[in-house]
């Protein structure tokens, strides 16, 4: 298969992640026969430093005359302190979403047996996790009209949802969970907002589309709480903007690190793959960001495609580079040798020679070649 991906490094270790993603969609493509080519454009900070915009017009071509988009990380602190701010890197990733209608937002959260010692939570109650969790991303208090009075001691942003935006999302996490465990959790706050009254309504309706599929609510607050006392009882998580976006940072302890967390955004016509973690400014070119949100990102770019072999190829590389700890400073205090590229090296090395008994796993640790 031809595909020609446009890749959105950003700011911050977006980069270095996104260069061990590449790599290894290169080894995929290598190793299956396709054809990847790749078009770099700024966004975010680095898009504000060399065009003045967080999203110029000459990224989103790109992005509009690719296949599918691989995004890294957005934001500066040197935004982040200064409320009054017109420009913000995080705008180029939201306007990237809007223009490109990508109103579903897929995040993935599992706990892998070899990690089940890395979580804060206890064993017992994570082993065995695994929710799909669906985020609308094109609505709600993101993008609703926002206010600032003139004296700028008053300011407001609206929560408006449609109808319609409801229903797009909820066939997709309800068609998600006729291929997982047949179960939905509408995660709302119905008893106070009327956007979440609306929501309800329409996925109870949207409901009535697929009955072999139980159809569970939760208000927000409770479910921040379910999601750390019996994350086991989630399938599905269907929720608005924001309510997605803090409960799916949260669910990530689970895993034992951000780092790991991947997601896919996909509208009707575009599709783009970024990991769920921020621009970690603080590990900038230090070797330390764990580049597997990256590269699971670039596996469900793959799905994405129905390449599902290739997309498990890079799963099971995944896995075993953190079975062998293979892995980056947030999940292995004991090797502080495993740099971003090592990990990359090692996914990319599985890839091509995927026979254990060809692979020299001590070296790894010594920075010597992986292949014998
Ligand atoms: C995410 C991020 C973004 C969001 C930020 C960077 C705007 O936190 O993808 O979860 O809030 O959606
Ligand atoms: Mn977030």
């Amino acid at each position: 298969m031809k595909l020609k991906i446009a890749v959105l490094p950003g700011d911050g270790i977006g980069p270095e992640v996104t260069e061990q993603a590449v790599k290894v969609l290169n080894a995929i493509a290598m190793n299956f026969d396709h054809k990847f080519s790749y078009n770099y454009a700024d966004v975010g900070a680095i898009a504000i430093d060399n065009h003045k915009e967080p999203l110029p017009q000459s990224t989103l071509e790109v992005c509009k005359n690719t296949d599918a988009i691989l995004f890294g990380a957005i934001g500066d602190p040197k935004y982040d302190n200064d409320p009054t701010a017109k420009i913000r890197p995080e705008q180029g990733l939201l306007k990237l979403r809007k223009e490109l209608d990508l109103f579903a937002n897929i995040r993935p959260v599992k706990a892998y047996k070899t990690l089940l010692d890395k979580s804060p939570l206890r064993k017992k109650i994570i082993k065995g996790t695994d929710i799909s969790i669906y985020r609308e991303l094109t609505g709600g208090l993101y993008f609703g009209e926002k206010k600032l009075s003139k004296d700028g001691n008053t300011a407001s942003d609206l929560c408006t949802y449609s109808r319609f935006e409801i229903e797009r999302i909820s066939h997709l996490a309800f068609k998600a969970a006729e291929a997982r465990k047949m179960k939905v959790t509408l995660v709302d706050k119905a008893n106070v907002l009327e956007s979440s009254r609306l929501w309800r309504k329409v996925v109870t309706e949207i409901g009535t589309q697929y009955p072999k599929v139980e159809l569970d609510f939760l208000f927000v607050d409770n479910a921040a709480m379910q999601m750390i006392q019996n994350p086991k009882q989630f399938d599905v998580i269907l929720t608005e903007n924001l309510f997605g976006d803090i409960i799916s940072d949260e669910a990530s302890v689970i895993g034992g690190s951000i780092g790991l967390l991947a997601s896919a955004s996909v509208g009707k016509k575009y599709a783009m793959f970024e990991p769920i973690h921020g621009s970690y400014p603080q590990a900038t070119g230090k070797g330390i960001a764990n580049p597997i949100a990256s590269i699971l990102s670039a596996a469900m770019l793959l799905d994405h495609f129905a390449l599902f072999k290739e997309a498990k190829m890079i799963r099971k590389a995944v896995d075993k580079s953190l079975k062998l700890q293979i892995t980056t400073p947030d999940l292995n205090k004991k090797f502080d040798n495993v740099t971003t590229s090592k990990v990359g090296d090692f996914i990319e090395d599985y890839i091509n020679n995927p026979e254990d008994s060809n692979l020299n796993f001590s070296n790894i640790y010594l920075g010597q070649s992986t292949i014998i």
